[in-house]
C-alpha cells in the first residue's frame, strides 16, 4: 500500500534566490569582479595584488583542488599550519581570508541552499531568529536573510577583514534583516547554521587537538523549542586538498578521536543532547538536525 508521509503535503521546496540572484553574478569571472570591488574598497588591494590571490587554476599549478579559481597565497600557509596547528596565528594572518572565501563560494553557499530546500520540504518555512556561526564574509548568512525575509539573521566571525567584507556585501545586497554579532544575543534562535566551523575549534585543554562539540552545544543552548540545526564539516578534507585550520584529533565525550572518524561521535553527542538527525543533502552536504521538544 502506498504510504503517505506528512512531508508529501508540505510546501514544495524551491530555491527562491540562489547565488547568482543575490550577488548579481555566478561563481565564475563575474563574481571575481564583484570580489575585487569588495577587497579594493575594504582592504585597499590593487588589481595586481588581487590577481595573484584569486586566479583561474592553470594546468601547471601544483595545487590540489577541485575549485576552478585558486588562492595561492592562502595555500602557501599550509606548511606552517601543519607544523604549528595554531589558530591564533592562522585566523589573524592577512592571507587567511582567501581560504575562507573560497570555502564559502565553492562549497558552503551550495550547502545553505541545499539546507533551505530540505527545511522547506519539512514545512520549516518561517524561522524568526537565525544564527550563522563562523560565517566568513557572510555569503551564506546573506542567502538565509534573502530567502527568509521575515527572519532576523545574526552573522558571527572572528576575522576582522572578513567582517569588513560582510558589511560591504550586506550594503550591496540592500538586505536589512541581517546583523553582525560577536556571540549569540538571544535565547530563542530557531535556526542555527554551522558550516565548516566546528572542526576549527581548538580544545581549551590541549594545543593541536580540536573540540568540535563543547562550543556547538553552548551555542545550541540559545535555541527555542522545535528549532533546526544545519551542520556541515569535512573533517577528512586534509586527505583530499589544502585544508587550513583542521586538527588531526578531536576530543569528544571524554575520548580523543582521529579526524577520520568524527561523524559518529559528534552525531551521538548531538542526539544525546536532544538533536535528532533529520535529513542530509546531496552527497551528505549539509546535515540537518531537529531539536526534540521537551
Ligand atoms: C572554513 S571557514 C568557513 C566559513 C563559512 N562558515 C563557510 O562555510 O563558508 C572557517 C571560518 O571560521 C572562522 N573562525 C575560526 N575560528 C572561529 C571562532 N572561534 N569563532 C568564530 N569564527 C571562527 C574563520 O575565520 C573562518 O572564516
Amino acid at each position: 500500500m502506498l504510504k503517505i508521509k506528512k512531508t508529501d503535503f508540505a510546501p514544495k521546496p524551491k530555491i527562491r534566490a540562489g547565488f547568482g540572484t543575490l550577488f548579481g553574478a555566478n561563481r565564475g569571472t563575474k563574481f571575481t569582479e564583484v570580489l575585487f570591488e569588495c577587497v579594493n574598497d575594504c582592504l585597499g588591494l590593487t588589481r595586481e595584488e588581487f590577481d595573484v590571490r584569486w586566479r583561474k587554476w592553470r594546468p601547471e599549478d601544483k595545487i590540489h583542488t577541485v575549485r576552478p579559481w585558486v588562492q595561492p597565497t592562502s595555500d602557501a600557509l599550509k606548511e606552517k599550519w601543519l607544523e604549528t596547528r595554531d589558530p591564533d596565528w592562522l585566523y589573524k594572518h592577512p592571507e587567511y581570508i582567501w581560504d575562507s572565501l573560497a570555502c564559502s563560494v565553492y562549497r558552503s553557499t551550495g550547502a545553505t541552499l541545499g539546507a533551505y530546500n530540505i527545511l522547506y520540504k519539512h514545512g520549516f518555512t518561517n524561522p524568526k531568529y537565525i544564527f550563522d556561526w563562523g560565517a566568513g564574509a557572510g555569503l551564506t548568512s546573506l542567502l538565509l536573510a534573502k530567502n527568509f525575509p521575515k527572519a532576523e539573521v545574526h552573522f558571527s566571525e572572528i576575522n576582522e577583514d572578513l567582517i569588513a567584507m560582510f558589511h560591504w556585501f550586506k550594503k550591496r545586497s540592500g538586505l536589512t534583516n541581517i546583523h553582525h554579532v560577536t556571540e549569540p544575543v538571544r535565547d530563542d534562535y530557531d535556526l542555527v547554521q554551522a558550516l565548516e566551523i566546528i572542526e576549527h575549534i581548538e580544545w581549551d585543554r590541549r594545543k593541536k587537538v580540536g573540540d568540535p562539540i563543547t562550543e556547538t552545544l553552548k551555542l545550541l543552548d540559545h535555541t527555542s523549542n522545535d528549532s533546526m540545526f544545519i551542520l556541515c564539516s569535512d573533517f577528512k578534507a586534509e586527505l583530499k586538498w589544502t585544508a587550513l585550520g583542521h586538527f588531526i584529533s578531536y576530543w569528544v565525550n571524554g575520548k580523543e578521536w582521529p579526524y577520520t572518524h568524527m561523524q559518529k561521535p559528534i552525531e551521538e553527542e548531538l542526539d544525546r543532547h536532544g538533536w535528532k538527525f533529520l535529513e542530509k543533502g546531496f552527497d551528505g552536504i549539509p546535515r540537518i538536525f531537529a531539536k526534540q521538544s521537551e
